[in-house]
């Protein structure tokens, strides 16, 4: 075969199997997207056309998030998406802050909705109904599982000895200046979760829940257009991202969902459990602010 058919025949292959990944996105294969851009990496890296190398970690000289700073930068693998089926939401303040006024009357309105919500068994039990807070101003959203007994009693999410972490947590991002010029805490960001209301015990929350609970969260996203969601732990990772794939194999990639990019990290708990897990969750927090900056 001559050069110029091969090249031919290679357009073809391509323009293929990005048809048919753009088909996956749409029916929420976001686990294939992310191995397709793996696979894309390592074929870049191979013919020496590289993405370029991870920024230097800014670990170094941060207490990550009350532990001594890690003597060795934080090693990051970044897995470029695929080619983004649309652009991502602004990253321009004064485009953000028009989103978030935009947004704030939605907000209160799914707000009120889950207050009132009866749609599950969950409503008998809970003490108050947890809808999330914050806003879209960063345009980055943390989703964690269900409200824990915290939750339950003051009726906003992450209160609880994991929400002081994941405010610890914050608050090192912003303190590192992870991403510049952006102010990070619970005002600016959105904090929700899969379920609205505390299952008993804190059991997994169960199928229907959830199937009656995650159009609030839908709606809460469309409104927020995040630029990047973080699943906080494998409920919020399974549910987003419709897999059952461990939490640790999706960790480390990027994927797209509603229009934004999504990464998973470990939920809090499992980091008050395991303290071990801290260095992991920040290497997937620098990961986040880059991703962000990117489009
Ligand atoms: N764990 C969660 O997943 N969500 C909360 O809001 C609190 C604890």
């Amino acid at each position: 075969m001559d050069g110029e058919n091969l090249r031919r025949e290679l357009a073809d292959i391509t323009k293929s199997l990005r048809r048919t990944l753009e088909r996956e996105l749409h029916a929420g294969g976001g686990d294939l997207i992310a191995t397709a851009a793996k696979q894309k990496r390592k074929m870049a890296a191979k013919s020496g056309a590289g993405t370029a190398p991870a920024p230097a970690a800014a670990a170094e000289e941060i207490d990550l998030f009350g532990e001594p700073a890690p003597t060795k930068p934080a090693k990051v693998t970044p897995v470029t998406a695929f080619e983004a089926p649309a652009p991502l939401p602004a990253l321009d303040p004064g485009a953000r802050a028009a989103i978030a006024r935009a947004a704030e009357p939605v907000l209160a309105k799914i707000a009120e909705e889950v207050r009132a919500c009866r749609s599950c068994a969950l409503w008998e039990t809970r003490g108050q109904a947890v809808p999330g807070v914050g806003s879209a101003l960063a345009g980055i959203v943390f989703v964690g599982e269900a409200p824990g007994a915290e939750e339950d009693r003051l009726g906003e999410p992450f209160v609880g000895r994991g929400g002081q972490l994941l405010d610890r947590i914050i608050k090192a991002m912003d303190d590192a200046r992870l991403i510049p010029g952006l102010r990070l805490d619970r005002s600016t960001v959105f904090i929700g979760n899969v379920l609205h209301c505390r299952p008993p015990e804190n059991r997994v929350p169960l199928a229907f829940e959830v199937e009656q609970s995650s159009p609030h969260l839908r709606r809460q996203l469309e409104a927020l257009q995040p630029r990047i969601i973080c699943c906080l732990g494998k409920t919020a990772a399974e549910h987003l991202l419709g897999s059952k794939a461990s939490l640790a194999s999706m960790r480390g990639r990027v994927y797209r969902v509603y229009g934004a990019k999504l990464i998973v990290t470990y939920h809090p708990a499992a980091v008050l459990r395991n303290p071990e897990l801290k260095r992991p969750v920040w290497e997937d927090m620098q990961l986040l602010a880059r991703e962000y900056q990117t489009e």
